[in-house]
């Protein structure tokens, strides 16, 4: 495995194997990585012939308040472990090298998609992400992309902005990885103290909740939501948003909607936690 800080050393080296006739897949990170970011290196495997990592905390998705400053980095643990799961180039750029003009003028913005749930919640949140992803997408020029189904709202707007964009990329989406008590893997789980972590598997808990619920015929989902978001309160969570949407739209679903998908978020302390599950 190689690590690559430069975007020139990164085209030189991914050339030469696009000249062999290599499949190259992406899979994009900020890091701090576990058990999720290392499933989407064994599907990206499966997928393509050189696997290329990023590990770069991109400071244009997070807000004001929140915790680009604190985000863990940790480049040499992260890249034991890519190295374990075999790898192939790490890229690991600088801000300025992301970003040699600063600030950055010119984003990328997914109208519709990015303006609800956690876009609600974290103006400007989506356009770093698509801002970064395009930017990285124009770097690393892989064949396809590998994206965890825990973010199920960037995902999705990433696929219509790669559509959209022609981004010439498949986008690959990996089931979410969970603890055993089925908290899904998050690198902001680290914030989180063992009897915490325990605690917040009764996040995953509410979303199946509400999943046997529609599956015995609930139909009035708003009613289901504001139930939903009683129990987390009474957990002892904050709720942010606990939303019946529809898979393709991510609208608000209706009683006649087929293909669904329950997007959640809550504060735990100051943690702000996701989930989803599809139905
Ligand atoms: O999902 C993430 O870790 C980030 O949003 C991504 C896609 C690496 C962009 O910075």
């Amino acid at each position: 495995m190689i690590i690559i800080n430069t975007i020139e050393e990164l085209q030189i080296e991914l050339n030469a194997h696009r000249q062999d006739g290599k499949r190259i897949g992406f899979v994009p990170t900020m890091g701090n990585l576990h058990d999720g970011h290392l499933s989407l290196v064994e599907v990206a495997k499966t997928k393509s012939d050189i696997v290329v990592v990023s590990l770069f905390v991109n400071p244009t998705q997070f807000g004001p308040n929140e915790d680009f400053d604190s985000y863990p980095r940790t480049l040499e643990a992260d890249c034991e472990k890519l190295e374990s799961k075999g790898a192939d180039i790490v890229f690991a750029p600088a801000t300025e090298e992301v970003y040699p003009k600063w600030p950055n003028i010119t984003s990328v913005h997914v109208a519709q998609l990015g303006n609800n749930h956690c876009g609600a919640s974290r103006p400007g949140h989506f356009d770093g992400v698509t801002t970064v992803v395009s930017k990285l997408f124009n770097m690393v020029r892989p064949d396809c992309a590998i994206f965890g189904e825990k973010d199920f709202q960037q995902i999705a707007i990433i696929r219509r902005m790669v559509s959209d964009l022609n981004f010439p990329i498949e986008i690959i989406g990996a089931p979410i990885i969970r603890e055993k008590n089925g908290l899904a893997m998050s690198s902001r789980n680290g914030y989180l103290s063992t009897e915490e972590k325990d605690h917040a598997s009764h996040l995953q808990k509410t979303l199946q909740w509400a999943k046997s619920e529609i599956k015995n015929g609930c139909t009035d989902f708003r009613q289901l939501e504001i139930e939903a978001n009683q129990k987390i309160e009474a957990l002892g969570f904050v709720p942010d948003y606990f939303n019946i949407t529809n898979q393709e739209t991510l609208a608000l679903a209706e009683s006649c909607d087929k293909d669904l998908v329950i997007l959640l978020a809550s504060f735990m302390g100051k943690v702000r936690l996701i989930d989803n599950i599809q139905i």
